[in-house]
């Protein structure tokens, strides 16, 4: 593990080359959880969790159309489920927490994958353990592609970068320390794809950075240390209506952006943050070289139709409160709390008194976002399109609509600051005929 000194925001940081977890398909595929001791970046062995023996674990690369049949090992000390977060599967291969399996046990999962391209992600999801499970280091990406999307000869290959964006707190003797409270858990340092302060070499070239803020409870705020805009193209449920510039990239937890970043421009030798604003860290550096820009041959700004979903015919209002209720109940595995008619558009609307901020996130559909009021008033560039997981910052009441047509049976949403739901910010509810 070369590391090589670089100046990062005034002080001198030995940094570590960006681990990139390698790709597999979602036939055949099995995927065991263990623990590992596993290098961070400049020989900082770590215990951590994980998947195939890979931290974060393999990117699952999958087509529209193909059926996953995907075995789930759990060879962790206590039990687990995996669920694929943005998939929509039926109930048994959702990994519900009441679908945990105990050590040693196997799952298997079988689903056909029918929906757009997209940047989903796999996570534990095991009642009131999910927090410490993916905090240990449970966590892969899972991208989906699709005709519609492969035509627009976006980056791909080298140029296509999957980016796990965590926080982590070490001891003395570098191992990950996970100690919450009940407002959530906050790392004193970033990681990457796993890598303590890490590099990317790039070319001079458009790349493409499939990124999911992966933290516990952390929301960053991703910008560029000298002030580019990224390109934003897609988020959760996949390429957004019209692609657009930002400075400025806010994700709560659960949540995907989808960006490119043209460094064609850059003399070779120039070095870029990745920056999170919020807590004022550079997250990662990208290190210009002196290859040859590669063509690019997409044209910006990309459209993608995105269909509105009709006139809802009922609202819900669901309260995010304190830190571990929603509409006053704490979860309860076998409580459904609500029933939805598959096939009908509902307007739900999410509020706060406090404690926020509150990931909201929903298995079974994707959503749009119709509105924001209070707090910042109004929606991002990353929040059009389809999502699965909105953020929910104090004062804000949120509207979104929501339509299950695909599959009747159980669901859950809940806040997916992992803290908050471990404690209680979880609910179930099924979707009848
Ligand atoms: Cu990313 Cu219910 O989870
Ligand atoms: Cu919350």
């Amino acid at each position: 593990s070369a590391s090589k000194e670089a100046k990062g925001g005034g002080s001198t940081v030995a940094r570590n080359l960006l681990y990139l977890p390698a790709e597999v398909k979602p036939t055949a595929l099995s995927i065991t959880a263990a623990p590992i001791t596993v290098n961070l970046g400049g020989g900082n062995n770590a215990q951590v969790w994980a998947y195939n023996q890979s931290f974060p674990g393999p990117t699952i690369r999958a087509n529209r159309g193909d059926n996953a049949t995907i075995t789930f090992q759990n060879q962790l000390p206590e039990h687990s489920i995996i669920h694929w977060h943005g998939l929509v599967v039926s109930t048994e291969n959702d990994g519900q927490p009441q679908q945990a399996i105990q050590t040693g046990e196997t799952y298997d999962y079988n689903f056909s994958i029918n929906q757009r391209a997209a940047f989903n992600w796999y996570h534990p999801h095991p009642h009131m353990m999910t927090g410490e499970q993916v905090y240990n280091g449970l966590a892969g990406g899972f991208i989906v592609n699709d005709s519609e999307e492969s035509a627009k000869n976006l980056p791909s290959g080298k140029y296509e970068v999957p980016l796990v964006i965590r926080d982590a707190t070490f001891s003395k003797s570098g191992d990950m320390l996970y100690k919450p409270t009940s407002g959530g858990f906050f790392g004193q340092i970033a990681l990457v794809n796993g890598t303590k302060d890490p590099y990317l070499d790039v070319d001079r070239a458009v790349y493409r950075f499939r990124i999911l803020n992966g933290a516990n409870s952390r929301v960053f705020g991703l910008a560029l240390s000298n002030g580019a805009s990224m390109h934003l193209i897609g988020n959760d449920g996949g390429l957004l209506p019209l692609s657009s510039d930002q400075a400025r990239i806010d994700m709560g937890n659960g949540e995907r952006t989808d960006v490119l970043i043209d460094f064609r421009n850059y003399p070779a030798g120039s070095k870029i943050m990745l920056r999170d604003l919020r807590a004022g860290w550079d997250i990662l550096e990208f290190r210009v070289g002196n290859t040859e820009q590669k063509p690019f041959y997409a044209t910006l700004p990309l459209t993608s139709a995105v269909e509105p979903l009709p006139a809802a015919v009922k609202t819900r209002t669901f309260s995010f409160d304190g830190m571990t209720k929603i509409n006053g109940n704490l979860y309860d595995v076998n409580r459904i709390d609500w029933t939805v008619k598959k096939g009908d558009t509902e307007l739900w609307v999410f509020k706060t008194n406090g404690n926020a901020p509150h990931p909201v996130h929903i298995h079974g559909a994707s959503f749009q976002v119709v509105s924001r009021s209070g707090g910042r008033g109004k929606l991002f560039a990353w929040e059009a399109g389809w999502k699965d997981t909105v953020l929910l910052e104090d004062r804000e009441t949120v509207t979104v609509r929501i339509r299950f047509d695909s599959f009747t049976g159980r669901y859950v949403m809940h806040c997916h600051k992992l803290e908050h739901e471990d404690m209680g910010m979880m609910a179930n509810f099924e979707v009848v005929q």
